[in-house]
């Protein structure tokens, strides 16, 4: 009896262990699990510099991707920043027989053959909305059999004219970032983007070699994201050539120098993305434009569109009048220079042979919630030459359609926010106004994977 007491106190002791154990393990467990998931992931989306080039016919952006990885580097290009495009293409040869792993120059890319299912959706389906650019034929499947590398249509944003592209299955790279720093990325995406010979590109910027899609088509970068990241592009677009703005997909926070405190978000207002039948494109609702405290109102067939590759708002001619009109009357005091195409107001800005900084009145653009965007002089006001400044605003015409096209000059050093998740555009306003700009992210790689 004796005996078996000891042996079921000991039994009894010994499962306590057990359980005491089992809890250490599980405890344990978590704590390491919690630590590889930090681990895992440092960041909350990717990031890519954003470069401004003043060398072809109008002002554009390029976002800088990695492609091929030749000599044990990836090579990294510059991609115009497109969010009309549905496809991404770029300055590259398809070579049906190559040998995997192996990218010789920059074609580390597949061809998407004529008969599979990618090529006949975006040729076909409603996902190839393309204005300029409609494919020659709406077959599902094309004349040619055999070795047919898809051939689809795309617009060249330089020119405004078709470019015909061959689609493949692409790789691209990407680093990764947690809204304050860059860490080395192994963020790869595999869309089907599309190959351009080198002389569909003669219009574009030095160093400029492709069209990065950023527009809601399922084809463009966006539909290819990892799955922990989300559909949201933080873009923020720099006025200088010298140092690069930035472009963030995922939901994330976003710091700017020198306020490493401030999440970018706190400075955002958001109004509903408005969905467009026949674009891919972003479009939201403008009720009015507001000049010192005086609206003009916006027609409600007016429709508003947010463009990376128009370099100046352009506004239909019956908004435009109504909106000069009220400008001119309260800058008055300034003294008024000869029109300089494409602008219509300008003014001098010497005095007895001395430059003035001009400071005009905000111009704002409000929404049907009754949030505003801010544009202040730095938007609003293009210096031409040494003497004359202009208001960049140009007159679009009395059919101009959209009525309303939002330009990058506008849109430089303000933070924006495309979201497809939520389908809402976000924006800051000016980030000079809170003393920092589209050129303050912290760029510095960090190793993150030590
Ligand atoms: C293809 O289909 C679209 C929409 O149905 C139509 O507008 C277009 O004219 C068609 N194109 C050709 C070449 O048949
Ligand atoms: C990404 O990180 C690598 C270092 O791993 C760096 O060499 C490269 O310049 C970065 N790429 C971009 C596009 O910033
Ligand atoms: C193009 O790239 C080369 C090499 O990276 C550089 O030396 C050159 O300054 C760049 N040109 C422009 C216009 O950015
Ligand atoms: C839009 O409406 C305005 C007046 O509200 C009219 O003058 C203009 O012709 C219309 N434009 C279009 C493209 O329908
Ligand atoms: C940028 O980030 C790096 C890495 O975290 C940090 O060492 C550096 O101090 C930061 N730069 C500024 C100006 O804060």
């Amino acid at each position: 009896m004796l005996l078996f007491q000891k042996l079921y106190s000991r039994i009894y002791k010994y499962s306590k262990m057990l359980f005491l154990l089992q809890i250490i393990v599980i405890v344990l467990t978590f704590i390491s699990l919690d630590h590889e998931a930090i681990a895992e992931l440092p960041y909350t989306s990717v990031v890519l510099p954003v470069h401004k080039h003043t060398d072809a016919s109008k002002p554009l952006y390029s976002a800088e991707v990695m492609t091929s990885f030749i000599d044990w580097q990836y090579m990294r290009e510059n991609f115009l920043i497109d969010i009309d495009a549905t496809i991404i293409w770029h300055d590259c040869s398809l070579l049906w027989n190559k040998n995997q792993g192996d990218c010789p120059t920059n074609s580390c890319n597949y061809p998407v053959t004529c008969e599979e299912y990618p090529c006949t959706d975006i040729r076909t389906s409603s996902s190839y909305k393309n204005r300029y650019c409609p494919p020659k034929t709406n077959w599902s499947t094309l004349p040619v059999w055999g070795l047919c590398t898809c051939p689809v249509n795309v617009v060249n944003p330089v020119t405004v004219s078709c470019v015909q592209v061959s689609l493949n299955y692409d790789n691209f790279r990407f680093n990764e970032s947690n809204g304050r720093n860059v860490y080395t990325g192994w963020d790869d995406v595999y869309p089907h983007a599309a190959c351009a010979p080198s002389s569909s590109l003669q219009s574009f910027p030095a160093n400029v070699t492709g069209v990065l899609a950023l527009s809601s088509s399922p084809y463009a970068l966006a539909g290819y994201l990892h799955k922990p990241l989300k559909r949201v592009l933080g873009l923020c677009l720099p006025s200088t050539l010298s140092t690069p703005g930035v472009l963030f997909y995922g939901s994330t926070p976003y710091y700017l120098l020198p306020h490493s405190d401030v999440d970018v978000r706190s400075y955002l207002s958001y109004t509903p993305l408005i969905k467009h039948q026949n674009s891919f494109g972003y479009f939201i609702g403008v009720n009015s434009i507001v000049i010192k405290k005086r609206a003009v109102n916006i027609p409600t067939n007016a429709t508003t569109k947010i463009s990376t590759t128009e370099p100046y708002t352009i506004l239909r001619t019956d908004i435009y009048n109504p909106v000069v009109r009220r400008f001119l009357k309260v800058t008055k005091r300034i003294p008024p220079a000869k029109p300089f195409p494409p602008f219509g107001v300008c003014f001098s800005t010497s005095t007895k042979g001395t430059q003035v900084g001009l400071r005009v009145p905000d111009i704002e653009f409000s929404f049907p919630d009754g949030k505003q965007w801010t544009t202040s002089t730095a938007n609003s006001i293009k210096q031409v030459t040494k003497d004359v400044a202009c208001l960049a605003l140009v007159d679009g015409g009395a059919a101009s359609e959209p009525a309303i096209i939002i330009g990058t000059f506008q849109m430089e050093d303000n933070f924006l926010v495309l979201d497809l998740e939520k389908s809402a555009f976000g924006f800051s306003s000016s980030l000079l106004r809170k003393k920092t700009s589209c050129s303050n992210f912290n760029l510095t790689l960090v190793n993150s994977y030590v």
